[in-house]
């Protein structure tokens, strides 16, 4: 079997595996290498065009050079300890395909480590779940683009295909491609916690059953809020758990897990310095779910009001549909803004357009807005922030009333909405002439002396505060 395979795959889990049955459906032969040889043997009989190794010796005799090997394995230490692994059986010219969910920042470090050994190592983001390794998911490749071109063919077929468009393109150089699927995440985690708000908002406030809400979210799911989140939530609503009969969403525990990339998402807004206001809420509204038994006491002694009945059910409900509508749009348009900001931060040269492209199929945030996205993106690519463009300034404006309602609701309900309340004070931030800074301004200055500009002349001030 020497130099006959055309691919390799390093982490023969449920992504790598489905990933490599991907591959080989388009005509292509993978050889899979893992530590456990379980997953090995189980790897080289689900195909003839797969064949599982268990030494890296086998690895590198069964491809054809130069090797085109992926990893996915889990991010952090596991990365760097299968490259370790790897290494010393490459050859100049090999190139390594990281495609799990690295932090952009190591697969800076290790795309400069492996160029001075003249290794080619491309940082991918691949988002569709297991699911979407098997069928098509949205690709996110980022390194040196020889490599990428090297590889384009095989990942455009295996990609998720939007009117025949692949959902993959070259993203950027060194990190550019975990950045943009960081990115893409941190969105996601701000998509589920306003999905999961306006599912308290309806429940607990207005009373739907899970009948109910599954009717609501597949009606939305033909309109524009049509989505794979909206989507998975209808039947999620569906759903009843075999053994009670109750709907299965009651009975799981109110506690949210992550991995980091929602985290990583809020940390670098900051240290690029944009506003993502409703990505970092959707990361508290997780941290704050896993406070769950200091919950459960702090219920018992801080109480707050109790939802009273709507009186227009079918009014609210269509509020909380233009209300979700309008915080999707905002939060996109964060998390578009800080791309924008960190490829010039990072030198990536991000084409936001292309990125709203290859997101519209494939990927967890797909959804149709994106389609919107990609045009107004490609009308005005240096378009500072995304409700400025014309269609989306519009739809937000005309939901806003109803945004107002939603979160003014939820403040009478006692319903926590950090998410939607965010979304509405980022649009109120962005579109203000004038915020209150220039107190925060006059307290720098009065405490410590940090000066403050005037609006009526040029120049660094201070003021002797006390008399
Ligand atoms: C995707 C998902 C995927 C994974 C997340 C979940 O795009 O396919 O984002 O990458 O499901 O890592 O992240 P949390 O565990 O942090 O929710």
């Amino acid at each position: 079997m020497a130099d006959e395979y055309d691919f390799g795959m390093v982490g023969l889990g449920t992504m790598g595996g489905n990933l490599s049955l991907n591959i080989a459906s388009h005509g292509y032969t993978v050889v899979g290498y893992d530590l456990d040889e379980e997953k090995v043997r189980a790897f080289d009989a689900r195909s003839d065009a797969l064949k599982g190794v268990n030494s890296p010796e086998e690895l590198m005799a069964a491809l054809k050079t130069p090797r085109r090997i992926m990893l996915l394995v889990p991010a952090g230490k596991p990365v760097d300890d299968v490259i370790a692994h790897l290494l010393p059986h490459l050859e100049e010219g090999d190139i390594l395909i990281d495609g799990g969910n690295s932090f952009f920042k190591d697969t800076e470090r290790r795309s400069a480590e492996l160029e001075a050994k003249g290794i080619r190592f491309i940082g991918m983001g691949v988002s569709g779940g297991e699911y979407g390794a098997l069928h098509g998911p949205s690709l996110m490749p980022g390194g040196q683009e020889s490599a990428y071109r090297e590889v384009a063919s095989i990942l455009e077929k295996i990609a998720a295909k939007v009117n025949g468009e692949p959902c993959v393109t070259y993203i950027g150089p060194r990190g550019a491609g975990h950045y943009v699927k960081m990115v893409h995440n941190g969105i996601e985690y701000a998509d589920m916690a306003l999905i999961a708000e306006t599912y308290d908002m309806l429940s607990r406030g207005l009373g739907l059953s899970a009948d109910e809400l599954a009717e609501l979210f597949e009606e939305w799911n033909r309109g524009e809020l049509s989505s794979y989140l909206v989507e998975i939530t209808g039947k999620i609503f569906r759903r009843r758990d075999e053994e009670t009969g109750k709907p299965l969403v009651e009975l799981i525990l109110d506690k949210a897990g992550q991995k980091g990339t929602g985290k990583w998402t809020c940390q670098n807004s900051m240290d690029v310095g944009v506003p993502t206001p409703t990505i970092c809420a959707a990361v508290e509204v997780r941290v704050i779910s896993a406070f769950k038994e200091e919950r459960v006491q702090a219920s018992k002694v801080l109480s707050g009001p109790k939802p009273t009945p709507a009186s227009d059910r079918e009014g609210f409900t269509r509020d909380m549909r233009d209300a979700l509508y309008a915080a999707k749009i905002i939060a996109y348009a964060q998390g578009m803004a800080l791309m924008k900001h960190a490829s010039a931060e990072y030198g990536y040269n991000l084409n936001l357009s292309e990125i709203a492209r290859i997101w519209r199929g494939g990927c967890i945030i797909r959804a149709r807005l994106l389609e919107n996205i990609r045009k107004a993106l490609a009308e005005s690519p240096d378009l500072p922030n995304l409700l400025l463009a014309e269609q989306f300034r519009n739809a937000v404006m005309e939901r806003q009333d109803a945004l107002r309602r939603v979160v003014r609701q939820g403040a009478e309900w006692g319903i926590p909405l950090l998410a939607f309340s965010t979304a509405l004070a980022y649009f109120d931030a962005y579109r203000s002439e004038h915020l209150p800074a220039n107190l925060i301004q006059a307290q720098r200055d009065f405490f410590g002396a940090h000066t403050y500009r005037r609006v009526d002349k040029e120049g660094v001030f201070h003021t002797e505060w006390e008399d």
